[in-house]
């Protein structure tokens, strides 16, 4: 099958003053697959996403979406853009004040002409879809975190976007419940045949949700692959981060 690229990153460059956290990031991502971008905490995963959506700009580089460079975008073609994006942000990001049914319908509120019924109907079936059917009038903090990420999703899939973005879907879950969301996220991807890029420190969540993995080490993506490749590269700085190792080619240092 023939495959067409969804999301192009291109020689991605990004300093904030003297911290120079992506020196050059080349990625494709293609259409209807799912590439989960590891690496340690701090090296700039969610710098990376947040440039994908328009809402930091870098100092050079590209990153073309349909053929489009986002990164020159401007006030309402970014609006536009956008709207081909879910994202799923790290610790969710709801809105305390507004229900857990006006969270998900957020989007749809404020980019459609829905009327409050169709909206809500809407409401109903995403959170249906996450396993949280009857919830829309808690508010979020009534809610356990991995129920709050699963808000989180509904919202992003809630205008049934091509494309997805999640930072860190699993983070601060427990193993089971970080399981039934990397099975969520699967479920949703082969049931609505969406473009996802999803940026983790966790391995075996990367490994469950990813066609594709590609390593940010040092401000570039230094290894891509399958879960398989990258299980079985003998490449050191990999093995090194998937096993989790202090001693190695990758510093311990932090910034
Ligand atoms: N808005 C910002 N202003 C200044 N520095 C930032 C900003 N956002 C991120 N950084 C810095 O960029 C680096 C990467 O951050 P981040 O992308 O959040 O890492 P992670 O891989 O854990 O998601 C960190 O050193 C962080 O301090
Ligand atoms: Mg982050």
């Amino acid at each position: 099958m023939e495959k067409y690229p969804a999301i192009e990153v291109i020689d991605l460059k990004k300093s904030f003053g003297d911290n120079e956290v992506l020196k050059g990031v080349n990625l494709t991502i293609y259409k209807g697959e799912t590439v989960v971008v590891l690496g340690r905490s701090g090296c700039g995963k969610s710098v990376l996403l947040r440039h994908m959506i328009g809402l930091m700009k870098p100092d050079s580089g590209k990153i073309m979406v349909d053929g489009v460079d986002v990164t020159k975008l401007k006030h309402d073609d970014l609006y536009e853009m956008r709207k081909k994006f879910g994202m799923l942000f790290q610790g969710a990001a709801l809105f305390d004040s507004m229900s857990v049914g006006e969270n998900v319908g957020l989007g749809l509120m404020e980019h459609t002409d829905l009327s409050m019924e169709e909206v809500r109907e809407i409401v109903c079936r995403k959170l249906e879809l996450v396993g949280l059917s009857q919830m829309d009038d808690l508010k979020p903090a009534e809610l356990s975190g991995g129920m709050k990420k699963r808000v989180g999703l509904a919202r992003a899939i809630a205008m049934d976007p091509p494309v997805i973005l999640y930072d860190e879907p699993t983070t601060g879950l427990d193993p089971i419940m970080a399981d039934v969301i990397n099975e969520l996220i699967r479920t949703l991807q082969n049931s609505l045949d969406i473009t996802s890029v999803a940026v983790t420190h966790d391995m075996t969540s990367a490994c469950k949700i990813g066609d594709r993995l590609a390593l940010l080490f040092d401000g570039r993506i230094v290894f891509q692959g399958t879960p398989d490749d990258i299980r079985s590269t003998e490449d050191e700085l990999v093995k090194q981060f998937i096993e989790g190792r202090a001693h190695g080619p990758i510093g311990v240092h932090e910034r």
